[in-house]
């Protein structure tokens, strides 16, 4: 089992994470700087619901990610949003100031290939400008 977590602090990887860009030449200096100058300011404006927030997106993109990655490496997985996430991170003594639980994801070798799926029509659940017009409301029969 992988827990996911989501780090409130995540701006403080930063300038190790634009330090290591500009070394490879993936991100010009001046950009960094101008990063580094304009974050801080931005996160000290945000309430810790809107970083909270930010975690949560970014920890289930990691999480999909890392599904696929299984997945490449003959591995299966499967991700698991409903667990006793207090308890959890007690006993993995998880710092919860800090970081927020986001999801597990069971990893292994599949016992049994998956049942199929079902997912609903592209037109259920997505419209072009409008999207009162098709989102959220029943099938028509
Ligand atoms: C956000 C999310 C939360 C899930 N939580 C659980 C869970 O708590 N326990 C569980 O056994 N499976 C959980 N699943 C897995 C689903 O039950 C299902 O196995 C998986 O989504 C693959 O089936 P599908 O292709 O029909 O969606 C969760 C899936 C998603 C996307």
């Amino acid at each position: 089992m992988i827990l996911i977590l989501g780090d409130l602090k995540h701006l403080d990887y930063a300038e190790e994470i634009f330090s290591a860009a500009v070394e490879q030449g993936i991100m010009p200096q001046k950009v960094k700087d101008s990063y580094m100058k304009l974050l801080p300011d931005k996160f000290s404006k945000m309430t810790k619901q809107q970083i909270r927030e930010n975690t949560l997106i970014d920890g289930g993109l990691v999480a999909m990610q890392l599904m696929l990655v299984a997945k490449a490496h003959g591995y299966d997985t499967n991700p698991i949003g409903g667990f006793e996430r207090k308890e959890v991170m007690e006993a993995l003594g998880v710092d919860v100031e800090r970081y927020v639980p986001i999801m597990l994801i069971s990893i292994g070798k599949a016992a049994k290939p998956a049942h199929s799926s079902v997912r609903l029509p592209i037109e259920r659940v997505m419209s072009w400008n409008q999207a009162n017009q098709v989102v959220g409301q029943p099938a028509q029969k």
